[in-house]
């Protein structure tokens, strides 16, 4: 979601130099920044850097990384995508594309009803994954986060319960078959595996949270029974073949006319009468706060669901806690724990991680089926030395009756650490972290890194004081910062971090607002917010930032994409979107030949866009294929 703050950060004047002597006690010079990975990484890496010490391990790769093989592209600010020579692209499906049986084409005039949407993709695709059915068969399943009401609807309002119930379909996920013939990936309308599932499909809670007071209805007293997924950012896979959707920014949706008594949860999570102005709650007395108090405990999980069993339930997993999730990043770990990774966005918030009580049993993929339910959640916290691009850090476990998590400080039991799971975070002692978007872990050697987008209340706010890994007040740029776990064990709560890349503008910028070494006029970005390893080890950026193409973002251009080499620091332009884009989600086919990346809300707030059709098109949120013309591997 575009959640860039633009009162603070589109237009803010320069940090001056006050903001700036506090900063720079604590950071290295920039030229330092990237050469830090290489100092002093005693603890557990036996005097090597991160990059160094996970490349020792690693039977696959050379020094020098993935080959990353196009030429980079410029920035710009085109209403179109743009890719490196020998490469193509072309849209795939698109809001609003019929998949289901008696759906209709899509009206530009009316944007369809609540009926035609239901049956259609969703809005604003964001986190997706292909799943191979074969070759030249697939299924893909993207999330869609959010709604542009500028578009879904003619006079840009939700007024009226037709009004709710199409916003409502246009959220959730989409589920549908593609096939490539003649090197050409289509959508297959009607294909049996096609599914919608939006704000009012049915699922199910489990896990330790389920049945708990907490998450009990009106028309739910087992608490174990929801309705519907909404505001689903990224996502997730797993190795028994289910996909994860994680539900972001749900506090919006809820309101009330009526007033409401304090309620320091809801304030954490910011739930308020007010709401974000969807206006569900008048039409729809589920989104009503006053009616429905624990209806908003029942959203903010990740949600695990089976693509290949269109009448299954998708199940809420409690167990991976209650916050603004972004994505869900499983790693099988040696000993065959799984460990899912996740960021909570927003300003300030934490990075959890949960690690599964079982082990995966690669042999028989049903029995994993429920290994999501039953494990320890931990939040991280980042050993700040100053000084130092890099540090020691540790995962604080939250458990009841554990770490301060007592009924004396205000919780009754799991059930409500894991619902209240960022109260709980607070009390043992988590890092505040620059909006923690995705994580990512390398295919082959224990590394993990996740994006930190961009937080205009660092050393602004009490509680965001600058530290090591969050190293800028006013950060409108973001980092990417990484660790590797000690002995290369994901389920070990002591880890290593550094700073894989300081976003900034050099051209602009001579302090630590310039980045790192590693950015430089030709690659710079701001927001990275998707990411993602492709097989091969490269890392893939995405952008969801501040596309103003103007002061502190002047020479950025539109929303990009862009592909890192984890062992040296190299990011090279691959992609650049079209107007008033966020490009988010990313799949690759097995065989990497093709790339599918989300192009989302481009014109979003009526910004002058008519992709993918130009024209006077309406615009689209899009997902396209991307690949070489001469068949091979996308980066390679
Ligand atoms: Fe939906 Fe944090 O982006
Ligand atoms: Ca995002
Ligand atoms: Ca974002």
């Amino acid at each position: 979601m575009n959640t860039f703050d633009e009162n603070d950060q589109r237009h803010h004047p320069r940090p001056d130099a006050s903001d700036f002597s506090q900063m720079v006690n604590a950071v290295l010079s920039r030229r330092q920044w990237l050469g830090a990975a290489g100092a002093g990484m005693g603890l557990f890496l036996g005097g090597h850097g991160l990059a160094q010490a996970a490349q020792k391990s690693a039977a696959t790769s050379t020094e020098a990384g993935p080959r990353i093989g196009f030429s980079p592209i410029a920035a710009n600010a085109l209403d179109t995508v743009t890719v490196p020579n020998g490469y193509q692209w072309r849209v795939l499906a698109s809001w609003g594309d019929a998949i289901l049986p008696g759906g209709s084409a899509f009206d530009p005039v009316t944007r369809g009803t609540a009926n035609s949407q239901s049956l259609s993709i969703g809005d604003n695709n964001d986190g997706m994954s292909f799943f191979s059915l074969g070759a030249d068969h697939g299924v893909v399943v993207v999330n869609n986060e959010y709604a542009n009401y500028e578009y879904l609807f003619v006079n840009g309002r939700c007024s009226s319960l037709e009004d709710t119930r199409k916003a409502q379909a246009a959220h959730g996920v989409s589920v549908f078959e593609v096939r490539r013939s003649a090197g050409v990936w289509k959508l297959q309308p009607n294909a049996r595996l096609n599914r919608r599932i939006t704000a009012n499909t049915e699922m199910r809670l489990s896990g330790p949270a389920a049945g708990n007071a907490l998450l009990k209805t009106q028309a739910d007293a087992t608490g174990t029974l929801a309705l519907g997924t909404f505001n689903n950012c990224a996502n997730g896979r797993t190795p028994w073949g289910t996909y994860l959707t994680c539900e972001e920014n749900f506090n919006g949706y809820f309101g009330s006319a009526e007033s409401l008594p304090d309620n320091a949860a809801f304030k954490r999570y910011g739930i308020s009468a007010k709401g974000a102005g969807l206006n569900w709650y008048p039409f729809d007395g589920r989104f009503d706060l006053a009616k429905n108090p624990n209806e908003p405990n029942r959203f903010g999980w990740v949600v695990e669901i089976d693509p290949m069993d269109p009448a299954s339930t998708p199940i809420k997993r409690t167990a991976l806690g209650r916050f603004k999730h972004e994505n869900a990043e499983v790693v099988v770990n040696a000993d065959g724990h799984v460990v899912v990774y996740m960021g909570d966005d927003e300003k300030g918030e934490h990075i959890y991680k949960f690690v599964s009580s079982k082990k995966f049993d690669a042999k028989h993929p049903k029995a994993n089926r429920d290994l999501l339910d039953e494990g320890t959640l931990y939040v991280a916290r980042f050993a700040t030395v100053d000084g130092k691009a890099q540090g020691d850090g540790e995962w604080l476990e939250l458990t009841h009756g554990k770490n301060g998590l007592t009924v004396e400080a205000g919780f009754k039991d799991q059930a409500d650490v894991l619902v209240h799971a960022r109260l709980a975070a607070t009390v043992v002692g988590a890092t505040t972290m620059d909006r923690p978007e995705w994580i990512a872990a390398h295919p082959t050697q224990a590394q993990v890194y996740v994006t930190l987008t961009n937080n205009s209340d660092r050393a602004v706010k009490a509680n965001q004081a600058v530290n090591g890994p969050n190293p800028r007040a006013k950060n409108v740029y973001g980092q990417i910062v990484r660790w590797v776990p000690k002995d290369k064990d994901h389920t070990s709560t002591q880890f290593m971090w550094d700073i894989f890349a300081l976003a900034g503008n050099p051209t602009v910028h001579e302090d630590a607002y310039a980045g790192s070494s590693n950015i430089t006029p030709d690659n710079m970005f701001n927001s990275p917010d998707g990411l993602s390893f492709d097989r091969d080890g490269r890392l893939w950026i995405q952008t969801d930032g501040d596309y103003s193409n103007a002061k502190d973002f002047a020479g950025m251009g539109n929303n990009q994409m862009l592909c890192a080499n984890p062992m040296t620091g190299e990011i090279k332009r691959f992609l650049v979107g079209p107007v008033a884009c966020e490009i988010t989600g990313i799949a690759f086919t097995p065989d990497q030949k093709t790339m599918f990346v989300g192009i989302q809300h481009p014109g979003e707030k009526l910004a002058p866009s008519h992709f993918p059709h130009g024209g006077d098109a309406v615009p689209r949120s899009s997902i396209i294929a991307v690949s070489r013309r001469d068949g091979g591997v996308v980066g390679a």
